[in-house]
């Protein structure tokens, strides 16, 4: 692992809540930064131990990352945490393990309660903890699917009798703020002035003037990734004269242009195999073969993007980070990405992938496409019965629209109207708010978000008592009656 930084007085506030987690009582840190500032580094320094699965003192470490491709499937990164504690599936009371099966795809029933859910994460962590204090390390927060989201923000808030941490780190996201309200934050913000005229001297061929290092960690913000990518990509000559120059630095977001240009300057193959790595997002490797040889592209393309330093290949093609995928991504035509995204949509057909199949599908599609509306309608229905209500408008909205749905030159996609029915959530998604992509969603006369209702702006769903809710809406009786302010599970 890389020397580490500075970073002494946000490693010692994980330390603390980790030691507390030892001694039974739990809790949860939120890191939050821009990106590059360091949290995927301080969360795996200030967490690891021994090994890969040990955290400090012996502690069981389980990590769970945030996935773009999984950020609209319901309850993904719940299912990837259940899966090293199923040993304690068996100990769950038997609604807890219901609610758990069917979010999770394993078994069919009508949505679970989302409170259930959380009870079944937190009695899994529970159980696991007794035996051997647990830590997990929940990377890219952001990038979770909402319902995940708010079952670990619903764990996360009630630990303080276990023997188990959870550490977050995540961008600066509303989604994310509305979630963990009441989970303790850690903001972490640039290195200081000598650590990263350290970072930089440390990355750079030659030595560099500290006066210019100063000028550039200054500039920089102390971001390490743009320290350290400045560093690689730019002489010190070349350092040296921008540093005196009006030229912004690439940090944060801007970093991504830095990587745009970077990702240009390879050849044609190379940049498209890229596409096709950034596009599918599971970061299987077998898939994005498949579809890159579909395109033409020859192996050496992949050799190409590692050689370039921006992926790692593996089974799971890792980029170097996030914002070299979206870089990668954004750098092409929109007419290639259409031609990738069928490609892959081809590929995850022959593999059995129906709800990938669809949603490269609809990624593929200019216009309309009845068929294609048809299967992404179906995945939609699939996350239903999952319990995802939060997800599925997200995800499954942008429906080709036909000519005579809806009026023409708004996109192309619309969201079939729906009568309400038992189908609608019960326990509605405080993530019901205003994105541009749920503007479909919105306050019915009654108070509460309803997917059936024409666009307009969406508020956040009115709490309201179980009496005086439509009856599609209400929960019933049996999960009503499952409120309580004790953090064990029942
Ligand atoms: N404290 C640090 N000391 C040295 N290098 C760092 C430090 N923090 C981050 N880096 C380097 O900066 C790059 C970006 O850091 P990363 O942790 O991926 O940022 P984030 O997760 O916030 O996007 C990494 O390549 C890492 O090596
Ligand atoms: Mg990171």
């Amino acid at each position: 692992m890389i020397e580490v930084l500075g970073r002494e007085v946000e490693a010692q506030q994980i330390g603390k809540t980790l030691g507390h987690a030892r001694h039974g009582r739990g809790g949860a840190l939120l890191v939050v930064g821009e990106p590059g500032i360091g949290k995927t580094t301080l969360l795996r320094s200030s967490t690891t131990g021994a090994g890969e699965d040990t955290g400090p003192a012996g502690m069981r470490r389980i990590q769970v990352d945030g996935f773009e491709a999984e950020a609209q499937m319901p309850f993904a990164a719940v299912q990837r945490l259940v899966m090293p504690l199923r040993d304690y599936l068996p100990a769950l009371p038997e609604r807890h393990l219901r609610a758990l099966e069917v979010a999770s795809g394993r078994a069919a029933g009508p949505p679970p309660d989302r409170f259930l859910i959380g009870l079944g994460v937190l009695g899994l962590l529970a159980a696991a903890g007794s035996q051997r204090p647990v830590l997990c390390a929940i990377d890219d927060a952001h990038l979770f699917d909402p319902e995940s989201l708010d079952a670990l923000a619903f764990v996360a808030r009630r630990l303080e009798a276990e023997s188990v941490a959870v550490v977050f780190a995540a961008r600066p996201d509303d989604n994310v703020d509305a979630h963990m309200a009441g989970v303790p934050r850690l903001p972490l913000g640039g290195l200081s002035l000598e650590h990263s005229v350290r970072l930089l001297a440390r990355s750079v061929a030659e030595p560099i003037d500290p006066a210019v290092g100063a000028q550039i960690a200054v500039a920089t913000g102390g971001n390490p990734l743009a320290l350290t990518d400045l560093a690689r990509e730019l002489t010190v000559r070349q350092l040296t004269e921008s540093s005196l120059g009006d030229q912004p630095f690439p940090v944060g977001r801007r970093l991504e242009s830095f990587y745009v240009r970077q990702i240009r300057a390879l050849g044609n193959e190379v940049q498209e195999w890229l596409l096709v790595a950034a596009a599918d997002a599971t970061g299987d490797l077998a898939l994005i073969s498949e579809a890159a040889a579909k395109l033409g592209l020859p192996e050496s393309a992949a050799d190409g993007a590692e050689e370039a330093g921006l992926v790692e290949l593996a089974a799971q093609v890792r980029f170097r980070h996030p914002l070299v995928r979206s870089a990668a991504y954004n750098a092409a035509a929109g007419r290639i990405r259409r031609r990738v995204h069928h490609a892959l949509s081809e590929v995850a057909d022959s593999m059995g992938r129906a709800d990938l199949e669809a949603w490269h599908a609809a990624k593929a599609t200019l216009g309309t496409d009845e068929a294609v509306a048809a299967r992404l309608e179906k995945a939609a229905d699939r996350a239903g019965e999952r319990g995802g209500f939060t997800s599925r408008p997200v995800s499954w909205p942008r429906r080709p629209r036909s000519p005579h749905r809806g009026r023409a030159g708004t996109g192309g996609w619309s969201r079939r109207p729906r009568q309400p029915s038992p189908q609608v959530p019960r326990s509605w998604p405080r993530t019901c708010s205003t994105t541009s992509t749920r503007t479909n969603w919105t306050t019915s006369p009654a108070g509460v978000c309803c997917p059936c209702a024409p666009s307009g702006p969406c508020s956040p769903p009115i709490p309201r008592s179980p009496g005086s809710a439509p009856t599609w809406w209400r929960r019933p009786t049996s999960s009503t009656a499952t409120t309580t302010s004790s953090s064990r599970p029942r």
